[in-house]
C-alpha cells in the first residue's frame, strides 16, 4: 500500500488541468450498453474506478478500448453475451448499479448485485427500483442480487422521487431513452453531469427535455445509435484544486474550469476571502490578504454546495478566523475526517450532522489515514498548509478519483510525494 507524505510550504503558483469528470464517466459508459452501435468517451479520466466499470462492462460482453493514454474510451455494446453484474465487481464501486438501468431497457433482463453500504452511509438504492418499477420492471431481491424483468420491454411512466437522487436519475434516465411511450422525472436530480449524460444519449438519438431542471421529460424511440461524446470537466477535482492556493496562497490557474459548475462553492470561498476570476484557459484562484474568514457551510443536491467538497471545506476553515459550521444534508456518516484533521491540531466538534469548526493559528503535520476519496485529499490539502511533514495513508481511496495528483500539485511548487509503505 502507498502513502502520500506532504511538508507544508509556502505559496503555490501556476496552472493544473482539470479532468474530465469522474462521475459523468462513470454514467457515461453504462449507456453503451443501449445501443448495438459504438459510442467513444473523450476527455476520460484516468481513474481506478474507470478500470472497475471497465471490467464490469466488459464481463456483460462489451468491449471497452482504452486509446489516448486511457483519455479516450471506445466501446462497444453490439455483443451482450451476459446480464448478470456479479458482485465480486459491484462491492468494489456502488456506481457499478447505473448498469441495472440500460441493461434491462436492452435486452428485458438484468441481475445486478445490490452494492451494500460504504464508509459514508448506508447507501439504499430503493429509488433507483422505484423508479424502474414505474417503467413496468418487474423486481425481485434474492440473494443479494435484484432480479429485474421487462417482459415486451420497459413502458414509460411517471416517477416521482422522494429525493433527488443522482445515481437513480441516471438509472432511470437512460432506461427510459428506449421505453415504449413518455416517462417523466419529477424531483429529478440536476447535476451537471445528468445534463452530460442527456447530451450524450440526445447524441445518440435520444428524446430528452428538462436536464438541468427537476422535471425531465423522455419520448422512448425504438433502438439508440452510436455517438462520440466528451466528458464534461470533474467539478470536484476543480473544486480541491481551486482550495490548494486558498491553503498556502499565491495564484493558480485552473485549466477547463467554470464557475457555473461551482457557483454556490465560488460563493463560499469569496466570503472567506478567496478571490476567483475567469481567465481564456479557465479560472484564477488567489488568497486575499490575511486569515481565511470562516463561513457556514451547508451540503445540499445542485446547485447547492456539493458534498463532495466539503471534507476539503472543512480542512480549510479549521485554519481560518472564528467559528465556521457545517452542515452535512446528503450523508449520514460523512465526518471521518474531523478525527484526522483534529490529529493535526484542528478543534471541530462533531454532533450529528452538524460540525462546528473553531480555527486555529497553523495546523500541525501528523500521519493520518484517508477513509474515503474525498476525506483523503482534505488531509493532503491541510498537509500543504500545515507545519511539518504529513504522512496520508490508504493512498487507493485517491487513486479512485484523482488522477496524478502528486503531479499536479507539484506543478504549482507542492512538497509532495508518494512512497511504498
Ligand atoms: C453521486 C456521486 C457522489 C455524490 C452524490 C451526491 C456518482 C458516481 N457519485 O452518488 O460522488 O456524493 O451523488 O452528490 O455520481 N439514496 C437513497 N436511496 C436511493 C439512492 C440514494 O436513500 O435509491 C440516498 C443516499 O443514501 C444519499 C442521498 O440519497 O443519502 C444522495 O444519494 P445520491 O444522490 O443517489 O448519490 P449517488 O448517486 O450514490
Amino acid at each position: 500500500m502507498d502513502s502520500i507524505i506532504v511538508t507544508g510550504n509556502g505559496e503555490l503558483n501556476g496552472q493544473i488541468p482539470i479532468a474530465g469528470a469522474k462521475n459523468a464517466c462513470l454514467t457515461l459508459m453504462p449507456a453503451t450498453l443501449l445501443s448495438e452501435e459504438p459510442l467513444t468517451l473523450t476527455n476520460a479520466p484516468r481513474l481506478s474506478d474507470i478500470a472497475t466499470l471497465s471490467a464490469l462492462l466488459e464481463s456483460l460482453g462489451a468491449e471497452v478500448t482504452s486509446l489516448a493514454d486511457g483519455k479516450v474510451l471506445a466501446m462497444s455494446s453490439h455483443n451482450l453475451t451476459s446480464h448478470l453484474a456479479h458482485y465480486d465487481i459491484v462491492r468494489k464501486m456502488r456506481a457499478s448499479i447505473l448498469v441495472l438501468g440500460p441493461l434491462l431497457a436492452r435486452t428485458g433482463q438484468a441481475v445486478v448485485s445490490l452494492p451494500g453500504g460504504c464508509a459514508i452511509g448506508a447507501r439504499p438504492v430503493d429509488l433507483h427500483l422505484k423508479a424502474l418499477e414505474a417503467m413496468g420492471a418487474e423486481l425481485e431481491l434474492k440473494d443479494g442480487y435484484v432480479h429485474a424483468q421487462a417482459k415486451g420491454g420497459l413502458k414509460g411512466g411517471i416517477v416521482d422521487f422522494a429525493f433527488a437522487s443522482v445515481g437513480a436519475t441516471e438509472n432511470a434516465l437512460m432506461a427510459a431513452t428506449l421505453a415504449k411511450g413518455t416517462t417523466v422525472l419529477n424531483n429529478a436530480a440536476r447535476e451537471p453531469e445528468i445534463v452530460d449524460l442527456a447530451d450524450c444519449l440526445r447524441a445518440m438519438g435520444a428524446q430528452i427535455d428538462g436536464d438541468g431542471t427537476s422535471t425531465i421529460t423522455v419520448q422512448g424511440v425504438d433502438r439508440l445509435g452510436g455517438a462520440t461524446h466528451q466528458v464534461v470537466t470533474d467539478r470536484i477535482e476543480l473544486g480541491t484544486y481551486m482550495l490548494a492556493p486558498a491553503f498556502c496562497g499565491g495564484e493558480v490557474e485552473l485549466l477547463g474550469g467554470r464557475i457555473d459548475l461551482l457557483a454556490a462553492f465560488c460563493e463560499k470561498l469569496d466570503a472567506a476571502g478567496i478571490s476567483v476570476s475567469e481567465s481564456d484557459n479557465g479560472l484564477k484562484v488567489a488568497r486575499k490578504n490575511g486569515r481565511i474568514h470562516a463561513v457556514d457551510v451547508t451540503t445540499e443536491p445542485f446547485p447547492g454546495f456539493p458534498t463532495d467538497l466539503q471534507a476539503q471545506m472543512m480542512a480549510l476553515l479549521c485554519t481560518a478566523e472564528g467559528t465556521s459550521v457545517l452542515e452535512e444534508k446528503i450523508f449520514e456518516n460523512r465526518f471521518m475526517h474531523a478525527p484526522e484533521l483534529m490529529r493535526m491540531g484542528a478543534q471541530i466538534d462533531v454532533s450529528g450532522g452538524t460540525a462546528t469548526v473553531t480555527g486555529v493559528e497553523k495546523l500541525r503535520g501528523a500521519p493520518v489515514m484517508a477513509t474515503d476519496l474525498r476525506a483523503s485529499v482534505s488531509l493532503i490539502l491541510a498537509g500543504l498548509a500545515a507545519e511539518g511533514e504529513t504522512r496520508v495513508g490508504r493512498v487507493y481511496h485517491l487513486d479512485r478519483g484523482y488522477e496524478q495528483v502528486v503531479r499536479k500539485l507539484s506543478g504549482v511548487g507542492a512538497h509532495i510525494e508518494r512512497v511504498k509503505d
